[in-house]
Parts: C-alpha cells; structure tokens; sequence
C-alpha cells in the first residue's frame, strides 16, 4: 500500500513539475478537486480527445459528432431522471467529520475480500503451473468459494437496499462488517442520506425573472435532445451513433485521487441508436469494441478488465465499466450502458414532441434503443500518465524517470538540441524545427549538456530527441535518439519526417485495434 501511496504521489509532483497539471487558482491555495492543464498536459488531453475522436467519429461511417451546449432547457434535468434520483449515498463519521460515499465504502471493504481471492489465486498458479485451470480452482477451493460469496453477497446486499432506497440497511450493513473511518479508526457513524450532486445556478438579470438552471452533470442528454434533429438533417439511418466530447460538473462528495473524480471534468460520450430487440448484440460490440481501443495504446491488456453492474440504474437493461489498474488499483474508467428507450421515451413525454425513426422498409416509426459509452478524459488522462511514469535503472547502475507515453499522444514528438551553443549549429537546429513543425509538435532546447537535455525530454515523455552536431554541417545528418530503448541511429536530415511519422501516426496506432 505504502508503495502504491508513494507511485501515486510521483504521479502528482511529476504531473506538477514537468508542465502537465496545475492545482487551479494556485495563488489563492486552489480550490478543491479542481485542476488546470498546463502546457504539456493540454497537449497530451487534446491528443487523448483526438484520439477517441478519429476512432469513433472518423474511422465509423454511421457516427457523427456535435457539440451541444453546457446550459440546457431545465425541463431536460427533470426528464432524465436527474432531478430526483442523481444523487449519491452519503455517511458522515461523528468523530472525524469526514464525509463518505456510503457503497464506495462497501465497495472498497469487498474488495478487499476479492484481493484476498486473487491472491490465493496467484498462488496456485505459481504452484500448479501450466496445467492450471482457473474455472475449477474458483469454484472448488473452499477458501476462494467462500471469499467469492462472501463479496458478492455483501454486493448484492447494498445493490438490494439501494434499490429500495432502504438507506437504513445500508448503514446497517456498514456497522455489521465493521467499517471504519480509513481516517480515524472510529465506527460512530451518522445516518446514510442522499446528496444531489448537480451544481444550480441562475440564467437572467433580475432575480424575479431568472431561471433556475443546472450545469449537465454529463454530455450525454445534449446528444439525446439532438437525436432527431442529426437524424433528419444528416439522413441517418439505424444504427446510428451521436458523438460529442465536452465538460460535466458534478459536486461530489468525496472528491479525491487527484484528477480520478473531478468537480468540473471533461466526458467523451457515444449514444448508438439501435432497433429495440438488437440492443443487447451492440451491447457486447462496444464492450468489446471500446476495450480494444484502450489496449491498442499498448499500456498492457493485463491493467484492463470489466466490471459487469450487479446494481442497475433505473434506465438499464446491461452495463458493465472498463475498470483500469489505476496506482489505487482497479476503478472505473468507462462505462458501457444499454439505456433501452428511457431517455427519448422520458423527453417525449415532458416535451410534447415525438423522438422517433421512420423505418422505410416496414413503413412504421420506434423510438430507438441506445447504447451509450462513455469515458472520462482526465481519467484516461490519469491512466495513461500514471502508467507511463517510470523509474529505471540503467546497466551502468544510475537512474532515469521516463513517462513511456504511447508516442500518438505525446506532447511533443521531437526535440531538437545544438550540441553546442555556437558553430551555427543552433542555426542548423532550428531550420530542422522549421521544417518539422509543420507536421508535428516539436521543440528546441540547447540548455545544459546534452545527456541532461535527453534525461529532460524523458521525463516529458518525448519519443525523439535529434541532436545536431559538427558532421551535421558535412554531411547533413543528425543522431536521432529513442526514447524507450535510448538506442541512437545517424540519419539524413531528410529521412526524420518518415521517421517521426511512422512511429506517431494515428493511422499506425488505431489499426491495432
Ligand atoms: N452518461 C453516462 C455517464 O455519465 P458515468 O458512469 O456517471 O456515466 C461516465 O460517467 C464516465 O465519466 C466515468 O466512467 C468516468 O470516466 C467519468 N467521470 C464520471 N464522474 C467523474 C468525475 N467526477 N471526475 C472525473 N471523471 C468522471
């Protein structure tokens, strides 16, 4: 844990040190849960953002994107179901007063009981080797069974009661496993109460006539509002998808873990409207399909996995999250829903107006069936940074901190560095940049010696450093230097756009999926 605590700490100072996330208002001691992104991390966000973008938007014929408004028509709030049911389980400790998530606690108390289980796992493993049959020993080792049950009884519990809204079982199921506060040890706890989390404020001058609005606590309900108006005027025919990425706000409770859970934060968000009856097939497609996506980064398919919801929301008929291995273990990044007809059915009924596709071949209309994804992009932001951020140790027994970012999402592709700071070698340099820049996002640096340069441009994450030096003037070639492996070519001048491009292409990276 302590090690765990410490990784997550780097993650935060290097995020800070290096350019990438700053505490918002700083000089006024920030204000809590919300963050800035610096220069190097504005980079690295709208490479994420594009990222998505290009494999959801471009790559699929059927999926088009829009950017609806952050403010919208109240009556919207109201139809979603946000108005009386966003809210979340909260529980105060008497001694600390630190407020919780009631299931956060629930949640994190079983998994700690499902650790227990993959470590006793792990362990047969290692001992039964190749011809180890996982199916079996989960379901006839006594010891695994009973930690197994034991967290899905204590799952299904708390999904029963919040079901019910039966609040008092859930404080009751807190104190029968023995909760404690993870500040103050103590078990003296207050009632559980439901907390709204969508932040209100005001549109109009007088305070007689203004109206009361909401900021959208999620981007999704910009894209339902739009349905028909993109399927009339983009001549979409079912399946189809409404793409849209842009900020949510919700003032949550605990907020925590850095840029995890956020005040203000940015969603990427694909509603995939479908005929009633073939939701579930496009289900398992996007499952699958957005799983894909995360690995073709390359940060290792073994920090993925899915979490298939025991507790329903009220509008689902499937949901699972793609957890990530977070430096706090496994959470959510993503979540996949398939959110029936709720929505266009609940805006037709509070508009008046009818959301509905005409089907041609059977000449009659429906209201389609949606299955949404949906990603945090300062959590993926979270994921990939904290993944890549990594100490080694070299042959020679020193150290380098290098964020392995997956180049498609680097801030800067190359940087190119003077040997030396005359000889017209620094002329030489920023001619290359000139040429560069107009592909890529590259920088120029002829501050310290050079290995410090390089040891720099690591720690930013930079897949290329080009260094000009007196043969460059003979023979117009440069040393190009490799980030991951540190291993250095001589190339021409004219060869580092090939180069460059092969390695950060989107094209070369989407086509792992
Ligand atoms: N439209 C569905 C929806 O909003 P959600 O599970 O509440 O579903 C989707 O949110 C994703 O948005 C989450 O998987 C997470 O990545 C991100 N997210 C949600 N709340 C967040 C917060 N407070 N801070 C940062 N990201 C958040």
């Amino acid at each position: 844990m302590a090690k765990q605590d410490d990784l997550f700490k780097n993650v935060v100072s290097h995020a800070k040190e290096y350019g990438f996330i700053f505490p918002s208002s700083e000089i006024y001691d920030g204000l809590s849960a919300v963050y800035d992104y610096a220069q190097n991390g504005v980079e690295l966000k709208k490479n994420i953002r594009e990222y998505w973008w290009k494999a959801m938007v471009q790559m699929h014929e059927n999926i088009v994107g829009i950017d609806a408004s952050i403010f919208m028509h109240p009556t919207t709030w109201k139809a979603s179901g946000h108005v009386d049911a966003f809210s979340d389980p909260l529980i105060d400790n008497k001694d600390s007063k630190k407020r919780y998530r009631a299931d956060v606690l629930i949640e994190d108390y079983a998994e700690k009981i499902n650790i227990k289980a993959q470590k006793e796992i792990e362990k047969a493993k290692g001992r039964f080797g190749e011809v180890f049959n996982e199916q079996e020993f989960v379901t006839t080792n006594e010891r695994v069974k009973g930690y197994l049950e034991q967290k899905n009884a204590i799952l299904q519990r708390m999904a029963r009661s919040l079901e019910n809204d039966d609040l008092a079982d859930v404080k009751a199921l807190i104190e029968e496993l023995g909760i404690a506060c993870p500040e103050s040890g103590s078990k003296n706890w207050t009632e559980v109460r439901q907390f709204n989390l969508m932040f209100a404020t005001k549109l109009g001058a007088s305070a007689d006539t203004a109206m009361d609005l909401y900021l959208r606590p999620e981007t999704a309900q910009g894209i339902f509002v739009n349905f028909l108006n993109v399927q009339k005027t983009g001549r979409m025919k079912i399946p189809f998808g409404i793409a849209q990425t842009g900020k949510a706000f919700r003032n949550e409770i605990v907020a925590r873990q850095f840029i995890f859970r956020m005040r203000e934060f940015e969603q990427m968000e694909m509603q995939f409207f479908v005929k009633p009856g073939e939701e579930i097939k496009w289900y398992e497609y996007w499952k699958e399909t957005r799983l894909n996506w995360h690995k073709s980064l390359g940060l290792g398919a073994e920090n993925y996995r899915f979490h298939d919801h025991e507790k329903l929301a009220h509008y689902a008929n499937a949901a699972a999250d793609i957890e990530f291995n977070f430096p706090f273990g496994f959470k959510e990044l993503e979540g996949i829903h398939s959110r029936t007809d709720f929505d266009l059915k609940a805006h037709e009924e509070f508009s008046g107006k009818k959301l509905q596709f005409f089907d041609n071949d059977t000449n009659s209309s429906y209201v389609p069936y949606v299955v949404e994804t949906s990603v945090g992009l300062d959590r993926m932001f979270l994921a990939v940074f904290s993944k890549a951020l990594q100490e080694e140790t070299l042959e020679d027994g020193s150290t380098r901190t290098v964020l392995r970012l997956p180049s498609v999402l680097a801030p800067t592709k190359a940087a190119v560095l003077p040997l030396i700071k005359r000889d017209g070698l620094p002329e030489v340099a920023k001619e290359i940049i000139e040429e560069l820049k107009w592909d890529f996002n590259v920088s120029y640096d002829e501050k310290d010696a050079v290995g410090r340069r390089y040891r720099r441009q690591d720690a930013l994450g930079t897949p290329f450093c080009i260094t000009v030096d007196h043969q460059t003037l003979e023979d117009k070639t440069v040393t190009i230097r490799h980030r991951d492996s540190m291993q250095q070519d001589r190339v021409a001048i004219t060869e580092l756009k090939n180069i460059i491009s092969n390695e950060v292409a989107m094209r070369n990276w989407l086509m792992r999926m």
